[in-house]
């Protein structure tokens, strides 16, 4: 056979945009268009993506928190190398592999006290949607609660727990009994608690879009009520997991004991989705009750010898290079360094995060000129001057970040958790200098999205 994939690469790299406007999602090649994303990128390692002239590009999107090991780390190739060299059965299906045994055992090492029992999927969404079963077997409860501005995912049932207007319009009618809260509201969730109909709340510790973080009792307070009325806590953990926060799960910053955790995204080391709901043995066995219903929940792929081998690596690398640790240590050090410049540009409205998930906000500015500048992009879109914030970043510093949400004035920086004094350094000074821009309205910032605001307009 002469097929060979590295020739195709080779041969048809400069066509990625044009066949995903013919063939995949035109709307979305032409986005990265708009945006100035639209790079042909051949290699990617550790914090860093070249593209096809060598230009080096800082990522602070790590896959929307898939590569908190960096890109092509080499204990999880090898790991994905060795499994391929053995040619072990996988996916049997009528059997119980071991690497699946083994995974299981290492992440419920690393669980709050009592989450003893693993289930593996996919995708997150699958995670969620597991935990979301789990709980109503376990309840025998219809209801699940959830917060204002939560992501859990984009299937059918995770859009109905997913706090986002945009994201849910068009696909109604969702579950009915799904219910959002607001954040910090206990006494409004403490009233469809008692109702004694929820089977589970679920939270993102820190809430991906917007990072917005819940105050300091929240969590607690909320974990103490759905004890009281027999409604079992979910942590998501799917972004803020995985040593994101500053801890292995971000629950354990306020010592959280949840009944669920989702795991997903960086537990596949970059390589391989995995995903895993690890919950109480009795909770998981409520689903699988009797004999015959050993398989009432399961996904083809769930348990594959690739995600397995590639967690266990993943989980070792964590271990050995004191990931979490070193996430901690370098967070504090970016949040302070960045935090320090609101002082010096008016429209940072707040810096905020844990560990390296980092949240910056924006405000309209006191200046005439720029203000009214400022009234034009919201006419035009809600939340556009973070996008300019993220077009400047990469136009300017290539640097890879992301708008923090629909509608909102928020940028979001994912970095992977190795990065160091030099990202560091490089992080703050690009966001220093586009805010220095900002400032100016005849500056770049404002003068090339112009042609945003156009094509807002239009849209
Ligand atoms: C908190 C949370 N849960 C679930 C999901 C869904 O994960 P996936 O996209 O792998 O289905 C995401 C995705 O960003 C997430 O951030």
């Amino acid at each position: 056979m002469t097929w060979s994939l590295a020739q195709l690469i080779e041969k048809r790299q400069s066509e990625q945009y044009a066949l995903h406007t013919r063939y995949i999602n035109p709307s979305m090649a032409r986005v990265q268009a708009i945006i100035g994303f639209d790079k042909i990128y051949t290699h990617g390692e550790g914090a860093y993506l070249w593209d096809a002239a060598g230009k080096r590009y800082l990522d602070l999107l790590s896959g929307y928190s898939v590569f908190n090991l960096g890109r092509g780390h080499p204990v999880i190739r090898q790991a994905i190398q060795d499994i391929l060299a053995l040619d072990r059965p996988n996916l049997v299906k009528m059997d119980c592999p071991l690497l699946a045994g083994l995974l299981a055992e290492e992440l419920t090492k690393r669980m709050p006290p009592g989450l003893d029992a693993v289930f593996f999927a996919n995708s997150g969404a699958d995670a969620v949607d597991t935990a979301l079963k789990f709980a109503r077997a376990a309840t025998k409860r219809p209801r699940v609660l959830y917060l204002d501005h939560a992501f859990h995912g984009l299937t059918l049932s995770t859009l109905a727990i997913n706090g986002g207007a945009q994201f849910r319009k068009g696909f109604g009618p969702l579950m009915p009994g799904f219910d959002a809260v607001a954040m910090n509201d206990l006494a409004a969730l403490e009233k469809e608690l008692a109702r004694k109909d929820v089977a589970a709340f679920i939270v993102e510790p820190i809430q991906g879009k917007g990072v917005y973080i819940p105050g300091d009792n929240y969590l607690p307070e909320a974990q103490r009520l759905c004890r009281k009325y027999g409604t079992l806590f979910i942590c998501d953990e799917v972004q803020v997991g995985m040593g994101r926060a500053g801890r292995f799960l971000c629950c354990e910053h306020w010592g959280l004991e949840p009944d669920i955790v989702t795991l997903g995204k960086s537990l596949g080391g970059g390589y391989v989705p995995v995903s895993a709901t690890i919950t109480r043995r009795k909770i998981h066995d409520a689903t699988f009750d009797r004999l015959e219903r050993c398989q009432v929940h399961s996904t083809t792929f769930g348990e594959n010898e690739l995600g397995m081998a590639a967690g266990l690596a993943t989980l070792q690398v964590f271990d050995e290079e004191r990931v979490v640790e070193r996430a901690a240590a370098t967070g504090e050090k970016l949040l302070k360094r960045l935090a320090a410049l609101q002082e010096r540009h008016e429209m940072i409205a707040d810096v905020r995060g844990k560990g390296l998930m980092i949240g910056i906000e924006f405000k309209p500015p006191r200046s005439l000129a720029l203000r009214a500048a400022w009234a034009t992009a919201e006419a035009a879109q809600k939340g556009l001057f973070a996008q300019f914030v993220v077009m400047a970043l990469m136009r300017e510093h290539c640097i890879l970040t992301q708008v923090g949400g629909p509608d909102i004035n928020i940028i979001k920086l994912l970095p992977p958790l190795m990065i160091g004094e030099e990202e560091v350094e490089s992080i703050v000074a690009a966001f220093d200098a586009v805010m220095t821009e900002a400032a100016e309205v005849r500056g770049r910032v404002w003068a090339q999205s112009v042609q945003l605001i156009k094509h807002a307009v239009g849209a």
